[in-house]
Parts: structure tokens; C-alpha cells; sequence
């Protein structure tokens, strides 16, 4: 069995104030449900509050990118290793917004995702069609090349210790969530596809279902076979939504 992990991408969202009470209540009631994982992604400059708020608690965290550069003249940007330096056990690459807002190709993504394995990070890749690419019925085919960029560049192996989350972008902050049979469609499509290279990796991978999941459709999407857990934007910005949501796993 895979174990839930639910996972809160807070985005631009916040400050010290608003963070330090909900990551507070957050880790106050992470206890509860020892069988779901629980990471959340604040923005950069709240990593150090994160980390001290969150050390040795149930909650792990992450960032929301990461420069494929070890160092150097990338002003604005932050590497890997500063990443670790601040706790940091996951890192989400190729969000639909760094793709979309920030250039961010498939080239690009599947650079952060071999710098974050090497870094020893967990890599979130997310991947989604847009409404136009769904409507036109190549949704596949774009969730296929989108992964394909990384295997082509890290190997399967590296899935062992990665998790894919599925977010259509029609589906983000739009409040129009995919039904459970459309998001369980698209990862089974996934695990599927992973086990053509290996069934052992595709098996165990966490395939994470993310656009306007809240404690209201957490459940139908949870129970789906392939979705194990969810990528929540908005509703993870409300500790008692965001548990609300965990409690549904
Ligand atoms: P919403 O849950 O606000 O739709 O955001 C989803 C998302 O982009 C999480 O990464």
C-alpha cells in the first residue's frame, strides 16, 4: 500500500505572521494521522521559520523551485544545496506557473529534477495539459512528453525516490476540479506508462492528483486506485481545510 502524502504549495501567499499560526496549527494536529505524510512548500524567505516551527514534527517541508546552477551570478535565484541547508526534503519542479509565467520548458524542468535527485532532494514533478490541449484530446500526449524530458535525462531509477503530481492547469485555482474519474484516468495512464520501464518503481510511486482539491472532493479523489494523495493550493492556506483535507485520505 502507498501511503497518502498531502502536501500544501502555499505559493505567494503569506508572511511571518500568517505562516507562524498556520504552520503552527498545522503541526499541532499532524500528529492525529501518523499514516499520512504531510510537506508543505512555503515561499523562500519563510524556510527558516518553517524549519524552526517544524523541526521534529510530523511535517516535513519543501521549496517551490530550485536554479539547476550550483552556484554563482543567478541573481534572484537559489540552488540545491541552500535548499538543504534549510531542512528541505522536497522540491516541486515544473509547475504549471513556472512553466507557464517563468518560460520554464520542459528542458529546464528536467534539469532542476536531476540536480534536485543528485542534491538527495525528493523532486515533485508536476505535470498537466491545459484546457485548450484537453479539449483537443491530447492530454496524454502532453503528460507523456512532459515526463518523458525527465526520463530521458535521469532514468527510471530515479522515480524511486520522486513523486509525479498530476494538476491540470484548467483545474488550478479555478475551483473546477477534475472528477476522480478523469484525474484517475490520467495516473493510471501514468503508473502505466513508468511500468512499461518498471513495474517495481510505478508500483510504489506516489502520483499526486492537484487543482482545486478541498475537504469537500478530497475523498472521491482519494479513493481512486491510482491517486495517492494531493497537491493543494488555496486550501492548504487554512490549517483546518488543509487537515480537513488530510483527514479524508
Ligand atoms: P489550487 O488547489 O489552489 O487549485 O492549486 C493547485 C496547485 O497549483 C497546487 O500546486
Amino acid at each position: 500500500m502507498r501511503k497518502i502524502l498531502v502536501a500544501g504549495n502555499w505559493k505567494m501567499h503569506g508572511s511571518r505572521a500568517s505562516i507562524t499560526e498556520l504552520l503552527g496549527d498545522i503541526v499541532a494536529g499532524a500528529g492525529a494521522r501518523p499514516d499520512v505524510d504531510l510537506v508543505v512548500f512555503p515561499p523562500f524567505p519563510y524556510l527558516s521559520l518553517v524549519q524552526e516551527l517544524a523541526l521534529d514534527s510530523a511535517v516535513s517541508w519543501g521549496a517551490q523551485t530550485l536554479n539547476p546552477q550550483p552556484k554563482g551570478a543567478h541573481t534572484g535565484e537559489v540552488s540545491a544545496s541552500m535548499l538543504l541547508d534549510f531542512g528541505c526534503r522536497y522540491v516541486l519542479v515544473g509547475h504549471s506557473e513556472r512553466r507557464a509565467l517563468y518560460g520554464e520548458g520542459d528542458g529546464d524542468v528536467a534539469a532542476r529534477f536531476a540536480v534536485a535527485v543528485e542534491a538527495g532532494l525528493k523532486p515533485v514533478l508536476c505535470v498537466g495539459e491545459t484546457l485548450e490541449q484537453r479539449e483537443s484530446g491530447d492530454t496524454r500526449e502532453v503528460v507523456s512528453r512532459q515526463i518523458d524530458a525527465v526520463l530521458d535525462v535521469s532514468g527510471i531509477g530515479v522515480f524511486s525516490d520522486a513523486v509525479i503530481a498530476y494538476e491540470p492547469v484548467w483545474a488550478i485555482g479555478t475551483g473546477r476540479t477534475a472528477t476522480a474519474d478523469q484525474a484517475q484516468a490520467v495516473h493510471a495512464f501514468i503508473r502505466d506508462k513508468l511500468a512499461a520501464q518498471d513495474d517495481t518503481i510505478s508500483g510504489q510511486l506516489r502520483i499526486l492528483y492537484g487543482g482545486s482539491v478541498n475537504s469537500s472532493n478530497a475523498a472521491d479523489l482519494f479513493a481512486c486506485e491510482d491517486i495517492d494523495g494531493g497537491l493543494v493550493g488555496g486550501a492548504s492556506l487554512e490549517a483546518k481545510s488543509f487537515l480537513a483535507i488530510r483527514d479524508a485520505a
